[in-house]
């Protein structure tokens, strides 16, 4: 059996947590650059990190039973209880088949409505910004896909409870990805106030959630949300439903997981189109057929705009990394993996692997015309992972950004400051370094 080469940039381990804490894809890269597709690291503790399509095979689909969450997304546990990202084993298996149908086919249709009323809203609002200082990208991403998420979730929220939401997210996030890319700092943050605030927003949020809860059951109302859908769905084998607990696991993990994801790979598209005025032709060529927003047929008939979105999701891979702990010894690739080894697969660097694109870096929506995926290995290209524990959301994240980025490039230019770069910052997201600026015209 082959051994996994280790990349080491010094007798301590801790020198090199320290520099995947400042900037995890640049030590990553150094790592790939110098061990090739896979390698271990030790950082607080081993991880074998990997950007080979096969090594991504095997975990994620044929011997995805081999294999458990693990320790790193367990740091969420706080937030989204034990909700779909979360769980695991028999558990996981009779969750996911509750939550499924709610984003079966026509219940996608109905909730496309909702969000195409609320793009048109938010076009309109934007109109405010023409012609005037650079808008935050990043902020105007996040506000419309969490307006999305909220309606079509729990239906009407007032306004106020929208912006602490807002606001609350990314406070949270920072909070869980400090505690664990940066432990050295938890006796710090259990006295300058961090624990104390992380846990005042997250009494905040469960108060919110398990309102709506109880005001939707008592109201016997049954609006067209996913809220409803959870509370009516029932387990086939059982007969069993969801109690409140589950309810709001699954509802607080469906707005976590599916509003910042694609707020950043909508700003990471307007960015790299502020750039490319020949894409931005086509998509507007492509735009002629709709008004203000286009309607669930319009956007099939938009395979261009299609293209850009899972390019910009090739490039910029929201979810940028995915990890699994083994739960038995087993082979992979001829390298033996025992067990409880942590495995950190890195979708972004998936999609930039010279082995598998050529021109990697290059932001070029032919990888996405029909022939080309059609010729493509499967698991080149993994934004929504793979297996039974692929994204639950990805068809209406793609509906979502495709009907945002067309309403929004059909009506306005995005400019940038002559000359500005973004870096990026993969938090659990792959957010970028100071936020993404440009003019609206
Ligand atoms: C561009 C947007 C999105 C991206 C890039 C994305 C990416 C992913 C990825 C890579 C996974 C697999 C994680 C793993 O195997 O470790 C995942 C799982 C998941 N996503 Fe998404 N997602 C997006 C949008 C959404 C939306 C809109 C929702 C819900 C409305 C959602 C809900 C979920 C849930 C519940 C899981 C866990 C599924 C399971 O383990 O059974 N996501 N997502």
């Amino acid at each position: 059996m082959r051994s996994i080469p280790e990349f080491k940039i010094g007798p301590i381990p801790l020198l090199s947590a320290i520099r995947f804490a400042r900037d995890p894809l640049r030590f990553l890269r150094l790592g790939f650059d110098k061990c090739g597709d896979t390698f271990r690291i030790r950082l607080f503790r081993e991880f074998i990190v990997t950007r080979d399509p096969a090594f991504f095979r095997h975990v994620l689909q044929q011997h995805h039973k081999n294999f458990k969450k693990g320790n790193s997304v367990k740091m969420l546990r706080p937030v989204l209880g034990n909700g779909l990202v979360i769980s695991d084993g028999d558990f996981w298996l009779r969750q996911r088949r509750l939550v499924q149908p709610a984003f079966h086919r026509e219940r996608l249709l109905e909730l496309f409505i909702t969000m195409g009323e609320l793009t048109a809203a938010f076009i309109e609002e934007l109109e405010q910004f023409r012609g005037k200082a650079a808008i935050d990208v990043d902020a105007k991403m996040m506000g419309i896909t969490s307006d999305i998420a909220l309606k079509t979730l729990f239906g009407n929220m007032n306004t106020e409870d929208k912006e602490q939401i807002y606001r609350q997210v990314s406070r949270t996030q920072t909070y869980l990805v400090t505690r664990v890319r940066k432990p050295y700092r938890l006796p710090l943050m259990a006295v300058n106030g961090e624990d104390r605030r992380f846990k005042s927003d997250l009494a905040y949020f469960n108060s919110l959630v398990y309102d709506f809860i109880r005001k939707r059951r008592l109201s016997g109302e049954t609006p067209n949300d996913l809220l409803q859908l959870l509370l009516d769905s029932i387990d086939e084998e059982t007969g069993e439903q969801m109690n409140d607990e589950q309810i709001r696991d699954e509802a607080i993990t469906m707005f976590a997981a599916g509003h910042e994801t694609s707020a950043t790979g909508l700003s990471w598209l307007l960015w790299e189109l502020s750039a490319q005025p020949e894409i931005v032709a086509r998509i507007r060529k492509e735009s002629e057929i709709f008004d203000t927003v286009p309607g669930f047929e319009q956007l099939i008939q938009m395979p261009y705009t299609r293209q850009v979105v899972e390019e910009g999701l090739r490039l910029y891979p929201p979810a940028w990394t995915m990890t699994r702990e083994s739960t038995v010894d087993q082979e992979i690739e001829g390298y033996g993996i025992p067990k409880g080894s942590s495995v950190f697969m890195s979708i972004f660097e998936l999609h930039r692997n010279p082995n598998l694109w050529e021109n990697p870096t290059a932001f070029d929506p032919e990888n996405f015309q029909a022939e080309t995926v059609k010729n493509r290995a499967k698991f080149n290209y993994l934004p929504f992972g793979a297996g039974p524990r692929i994204c639950i959301g990805q068809q209406f994240a793609l509906m979502e950004m495709q009907l945002v980025l067309a309403a929004l490039v059909k009506r306005f230019d995005f400019v940038r400051e002559p000359g500005s770069s973004v870096g990026m910052h993969p938090q659990i997201v792959l957010k970028s370094t100071n936020g993404i600026k440009l003019y609206t015209r």
